[in-house]
């Protein structure tokens, strides 16, 4: 059984990093329950065709809107927030996905690295979310969800440390933009994926790894975009979380137990 294919209609959905992998999967499940959809597809809008749009009606491209923005360069949530409150001032759901680890790298080489992996992870999407709390505050209960990982919880594996730490603040300021957030009605929560077939370990982890990673996950196998995407629904849905609030959603088949 699915969502209620209006769980969403006439609300209005931000989502991040939604050009491919698992972000793309959130954006179309939103489409799928009636959603207004503003989809910042990446650095480009390159891998829309694959894994955005294929297959959507004309009913869900009617209610979807690709944006584009390198989100490592300093000032651009804040550039974002403006494109988004462009096409309406009322945001309902922001899902912050947009992220990646930018390189296994060694931990002797973190210094130079770190404006990139943080200002991407970090800053942009705490820029992006402070610019848009007018709009969020002007929603009937409105709801953030954000992306963090499995290895915010584990340190992650070599080369990771600083996209791990990253989403370890992630993590942390969920919870507590939660607590500050409740009295404005805005609930934040996030969803922590464990080991996601995407683009994401085609760049980072070699076919050996990962296959070692799924022989030892208690569900025996990695996990899809679609096996994340009804954790944020959840997370976004007042009728099904409304009393859910600064918590983490792991979404990992087992692969870490906290
Ligand atoms: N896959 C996993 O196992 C896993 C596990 C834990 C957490 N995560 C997290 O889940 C989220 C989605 O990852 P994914 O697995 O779906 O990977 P993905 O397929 O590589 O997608 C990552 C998304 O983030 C965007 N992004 C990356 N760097 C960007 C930049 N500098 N500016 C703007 N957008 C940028 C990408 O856009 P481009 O097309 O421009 O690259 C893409 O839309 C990320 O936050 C990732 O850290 C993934």
């Amino acid at each position: 059984m699915g969502f209620d294919e209006n769980l969403f209609a006439g609300r209005r959905v931000i989502v991040t990093g939604a050009g491919r992998g698992i972000g793309a999967a959130v954006a179309r499940a939103f489409l799928g329950c009636g959603a207004t959809v503003v989809a910042h597809a990446g650095r480009s809008d390159a891998f829309v065709d694959r894994d955005l749009t294929p297959g959507l009606s004309a009913d869900a491209l009617a209610r979807l809107t690709v944006l584009s923005a390198d989100l490592a360069e300093p000032g651009s949530g804040e550039r974002l927030a403006a494109a988004v409150l462009e096409s309406g001032a009322v945001v309902d759901v922001l899902v912050n996905n947009a992220g990646t680890m930018g390189g296994r790298i060694p931990a002797a080489d973190t210094p130079s690295a770190y404006d990139t992996v943080l200002d991407l992870n970090i800053r942009s999407t705490v820029a992006l979310t402070a610019a848009l709390l007018p709009a969020l505050r002007a929603a009937e209960g409105a709801s953030i969800v954000n992306t963090v990982s499995i290895s915010a919880r584990t340190g992650g594996s070599a080369g990771s440390s600083l996209y791990s730490g990253a989403k370890a603040f992630v993590s942390t300021w969920s919870r507590a933009l939660a607590r500050e957030l409740a009295p404005d009605g805005i609930r934040v929560n996030a969803v922590s994926p464990g080991t996601i077939a995407t683009d994401f370990h085609q760049r980072y982890s070699s076919a050996e790894k990962l296959k070692a990673t799924a022989e030892a996950i208690p569900l025996k196998r990695l996990g899809t975009p679609e096996d994340c995407a009804p954790a944020y629904l959840f997370l976004a849905a007042n009728g099904l979380s409304g009393y859910i609030t600064g918590q983490v959603i792991e979404v990992n088949g087992g692969q870490f137990m906290g």
